[in-house]
């Protein structure tokens, strides 16, 4: 049978492919601006007729209709990070499991852990072969063939395509076809705030001309990136493309002509930002989207001569450890790729990782906590570990904490931390032993 009668013979609606979920299946979907939120909402309001359907998501930019207290036991959510959609679910009470992984080890969590026997994924319309590009992320979808005995796609003409090796999809692979042009979901770009610009000056004088960048989720991270205006040459190899790197190769700063792997190039994991960013990925040919577990294995980021990876992170302790996705046992993110790019960055010929943020937090009634604390809170995860980190910045400085002793570290922290609790810091280091 031709592509098209094929794909015509497995066409159907969002509701009938939603009845085809069962109890008790495991079902797996593209994550972030990629996740078909209207199938998924389809599945989603058939919750009180199935039970124990296990569904792994990430990173979703909004909650989908079963992130509700009463869907437990029916429709329970597994997510690998913890984006905007999972937190706003949390606001109603009701709960979801992340996992603990690092992203370049995606491969093995779809393998071993999340092994889904149904996939959901929204793609593009064919081509003239009969293959659908995955738009802004393709997480997930070279491994999904081998567990899953059920595959839906989600065609939608907005989806971006985005060039790629080997992570196209034909039309012969799916069982069930939906057409849903849903509007692709925009990352809100927010506006570099003073204190971010201070934080991103000094890692901004650091980074040289030529430089392959990354750059992580997160407000100063984002601020580093707009601040690199001026440089000249550089290049993006970076799970996560952002609002930042288009606008620096609109401005001319990227360029990725002196890159070592890949010149010419960006590559990429996946995007998320405005839809004029994806309307500049779609058919681009200067852009290369691969899969998230060879972009971010940290052997291949270290590659990339002059390679420099720019992250934020919620708090950091006087031994180093930073902790980036949890506030105490309140898991805010997910590990993500920050530690894959700080350890293949420091093995880039001439590379760099900076881990940045701004000394206080401020709660609501007006009080402010240092960032820089003695000990993390009970139940904070270390996303990076002391011996893994290199550059930590605030606005108050930056530290290079590479192979440090304890009692460097602990001094050379207190320096950028907050000017109101360096003495209680350096009183409590000295009491706890840590400064000598
Ligand atoms: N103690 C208590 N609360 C804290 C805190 C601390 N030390 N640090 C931050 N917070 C609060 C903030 O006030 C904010 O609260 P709100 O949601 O009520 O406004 C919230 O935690 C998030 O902090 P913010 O600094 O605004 O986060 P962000 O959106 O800029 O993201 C990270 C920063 C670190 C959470 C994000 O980069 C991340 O998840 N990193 C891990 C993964 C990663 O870096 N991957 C890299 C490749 S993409």
């Amino acid at each position: 049978m031709n592509w098209k009668a094929d794909y015509e013979k497995k066409k159907m609606s969002v509701e009938e492919a939603a009845k085809l979920i069962k109890s008790g299946d495991v079902v797996w979907a593209t994550p972030n601006n990629n996740a078909p939120y209207t199938l998924l909402n389809a599945v989603g309001a058939r919750y009180k007729e199935l039970k124990d359907v296990k569904l792994a998501v990430q990173l979703l930019i909004k909650p989908l209709n079963c992130f509700i207290p009463e869907a437990k036991g029916h429709i329970d959510v597994f997510t690998g990070f913890k984006g905007p959609g999972e937190r706003a679910g949390e606001k109603t009470g009701w709960k979801v499991d992340t996992a603990a992984f690092q992203l370049h080890r995606h491969d093995e969590l779809m393998l071993n852990v999340i092994k889904a026997n149904v996939g959901l994924m929204q793609v593009t319309p064919p081509n003239e072969e009969g293959y659908c590009y995955l738009g802004c992320n393709p997480t997930g979808v070279t491994e999904i063939f081998d567990t899953a005995e059920l595959i839906i796609a989600q065609v939608n003409k907005n989806n971006p395509i985005i060039p790629n090796e080997n992570l196209c999809v034909h039309v012969s692979q799916f069982d069930a076809i939906v057409e849903v042009d849903e509007e692709i979901l925009v990352s809100p770009n927010i506006e570099p705030s003073d204190l971010d610009k201070q934080v991103a000056a000094h890692i901004v004088e650091r980074i040289p001309n030529g430089a392959t960048i990354q750059i992580g989720i997160g407000g100063i991270a984002n601020a580093v990136g707009y601040s690199l205006e001026n440089h000249k040459d550089l290049g993006v190899h970076t799970e996560l493309y952002v609002e930042a790197m288009y606008y620096l190769t609109k401005k001319g700063a990227i360029n990725n002509s002196k890159k070592t792997l890949y010149p010419g190039k960006a590559v990429i994991g996946f995007a998320s930002g405005s839809k004029e960013m994806y309307d500049f990925l779609h058919n681009n040919p200067n852009i290369i989207n691969r899969e998230i577990q060879w972009v971010n294995n940290p052997v291949v980021v270290a590659q990339n001569d002059n390679f420099v990876s720019l992250n934020a992170c919620l708090g950091v302790d006087l031994l180093g450890q930073v902790s980036s996705e949890s506030i105490g046992f309140r898991q805010f993110s997910g590990t993500g790729g920050q530690l894959d790019f700080v350890r293949g960055a420091q093995k880039s010929k001439n590379g760099m990782s900076f881990l940045a943020m701004q000394s206080v937090v401020e709660k609501k009634d007006g009080s402010r906590i240092s960032k820089i604390t003695l000990t993390h809170a009970p139940g904070s995860a270390i996303t990076v570990p002391r011996t893994d980190v290199q550059y930590v910045c605030t606005e108050y400085g930056i530290v290079n904490l590479q192979n440090q002793s304890i009692d460097y570290r602990a001094r050379a922290l207190i320096s950028i931390a907050h000017p109101d609790f360096r003495d209680e810091l350096e009183f409590e280091a000295k009491k706890a032993g840590i400064i000598i």
